[in-house]
């Protein structure tokens, strides 16, 4: 796998806005779409997407007792937020009943901006997070995805920020690039954990500090029993119905939140990545976590 290295040239910035740069080396063309299938039902569906090695991406329940450590997770993943980008927003603000901006705005917020800061907007989907960060005052700010209709509807979103296709594994960045690096709900699907934290940690510059928001299970007895009753149960089926899903995308969020790190385990890896600093803020009664973690020399 190639890994950014200084010597490979200039970084990749600042592309015109609508413009998407691409850089997935590593990944394969034959995950494009194979052809749009039309399931059972009143609506098309998603498109299904087929693995490099021509299977459906889909995730079976077998996959979903262990997703993190499923060996084409990364194909996968690429493959399910291709194929749901186009209601993804709409079902994110439905089944949030609308906390995900909130959580958005917060992660911001924690950010501690002072407005000349460059912006590094990791698996940043359609956007929603590096539009919160313009919002709140940075004039630059950079998204990055490996997932191609995620990135178009980003793009359309506009808003001024540089779009770039590419690994969160190999950031296409020089080290010391950003001031700040976020990542909302992105690092749970990373094949790697620690690599992925790794390369964030590379690119920012001292006294930068990376921003994550990710689901986290209620520390609360009741309040983890009825939202595991929501995410395992409730959500996962009318989501499907409501999007048309094939890839069992909604079956995947829960089992891999369940099966992720604790909130915890996750500080300790970011400590494990370099960070000295690091805290924890838990939001809706610990349903979702953000992190903010230093790099302080
Ligand atoms: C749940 S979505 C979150 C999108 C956005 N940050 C938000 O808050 O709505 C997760 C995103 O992570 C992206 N992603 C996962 N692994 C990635 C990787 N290794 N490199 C780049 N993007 C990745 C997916 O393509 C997807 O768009």
């Amino acid at each position: 796998m190639h890994r950014y290295r200084e010597s490979d040239g200039p970084p990749v910035v600042a592309r015109p806005i609508g413009r998407i740069r691409r850089h997935n080396r590593g990944l394969t063309r034959r995950e494009e779409p194979a052809g749009r299938m039309i399931p059972p039902g009143r609506k098309p569906g998603y498109p299904l997407y087929m693995l490099a090695d021509d299977r459906p991406a889909t995730w079976s329940h077998e996959l979903l007792r262990s997703p993190h450590t499923t060996a084409d997770k990364a194909g996968r993943v690429r493959a399910m937020f291709n194929a749901i980008a186009p209601t993804y927003e709409r079902v994110n603000r439905v089944f949030s009943f609308g906390r995900d901006a909130a959580w958005r705005r917060d992660a911001v917020r924690l950010a501690r901006l002072t407005g000349t800061e460059r912006v590094l907007d990791v698996a940043c989907g359609t956007g929603d997070l590096a539009r919160a960060f313009l919002a709140g005052g940075v004039a630059r700010v950079t998204g990055l995805d490996f997932a191609h209709e995620m990135l178009v509807r980003a793009a359309r979103g506009g808003g001024g920020a540089t779009w770039c296709e590419g690994d969160a594994l190999e950031l296409p960045f020089a080290s010391g690039s950003f001031d700040v690096v976020s990542c909302a709900f992105g690092i749970r699907n990373f094949q790697d954990l620690r690599a992925g934290l790794g390369e964030c940690f590379r690119v920012l510059a001292p006294g930068g500090r990376l921003v994550i928001l990710e689901f986290s299970r209620p520390a609360g007895r009741f309040a983890r029993w009825f939202t595991e009753l929501y995410t395992a149960r409730v959500m996962p089926r009318l989501a499907t119905w409501m999007s048309g899903d094939r890839t069992g995308a909604y079956r995947y969020l829960p089992s891999s939140v369940v099966t992720f790190p604790g909130a915890d385990a996750v500080a300790q890896e970011l400590r494990a990545a370099g960070f000295s600093r690091v805290e924890l803020h838990p939001r809706t009664l610990g349903v979702v976590t953000i992190y903010v973690a230093w790099n302080i020399p």
